[in-house]
């Protein structure tokens, strides 16, 4: 997909607040700093729409971003932040879940962001068994792989696989490495969800 245009549109907390406009929702989860918000500006060519920061913790609201007036990227709260304030640690599972279970018709592709360098945690697991449970799309993007050498990305997407499953891309929003293989597969997902006239916003432009 060509991207025309992508804005933000609304940082929510509750599912009245998410956007009422139709279109399908490509979704970005996974533990607290991986790397999520700079994923979505890699992938729209948006840099600092998203906001990012080195400090754990940044997004703590479902942040929905506007893109080509057809889809929604959906940046989700992070998980694993051991010193978040216990308000926000009680607040996120309700509304990760709340937020699956109310648009989980539309969500064309989740993305569950985890670090190519490290084993996947406890967390990045039950996440996977919710997705698969809600029986959502999703695939496995293993970022930060800039910070791997050739071999060493070979060994992390096995280990990684062998404990997430092999649907896994790797993939850098600092190089851009594995970028082209995300679209590819976002618009397959797109594609589908246009197919199956779930959602009525699509136009031929699109
Ligand atoms: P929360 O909003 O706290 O959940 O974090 P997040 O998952 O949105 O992470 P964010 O995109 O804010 O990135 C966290 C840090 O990792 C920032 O300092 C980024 O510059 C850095 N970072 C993100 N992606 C990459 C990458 O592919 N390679 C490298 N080297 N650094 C990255
Ligand atoms: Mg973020």
């Amino acid at each position: 997909m060509k991207i025309r245009s992508c804005s933000f549109e609304v940082a929510a907390y509750r599912p009245q607040d998410y956007p009422r406009a139709p279109g399908p929702d490509v979704v970005f989860m996974g533990r607290s700093n991986v790397g999520k918000s700079s994923m979505i500006n890699r992938l729209l060519g948006a840099k600092g729409l998203a906001r990012t920061s080195s400090q754990p913790g940044r997004t703590q609201s479902v942040n929905f971003y506007r893109v080509n007036d057809c889809c929604w990227f959906v940046d989700l709260p992070g998980y694993g932040y051991a010193k978040a304030p216990e308000e926000v640690r009680r607040s996120w599972k309700p509304m990760v879940e709340g937020f699956l279970d109310a648009r989980r018709e539309r969500i064309a592709l989740a993305l569950l962001v985890v670090d190519a360098r490290h084993d996947a945690s406890p967390l990045d697991k039950t996440m996977l068994e919710w997705l698969e449970d809600k029986e959502i799309p999703f695939v496995i993007a293993a970022t930060k792989s800039d910070k791997l050498s050739g071999n060493g990305r070979a060994r992390a997407a096995a280990q990684l696989r062998r404990e997430l499953g092999d649907d896994l891309l790797l993939v850098s929003a600092q190089s851009g490495l594995g970028t082209k293989d995300i679209w590819s597969r976002l618009d397959r997902c797109l594609a589908g969800a246009r197919e199956s006239k779930k959602d009525q916003s699509w136009t031929s432009k699109n």
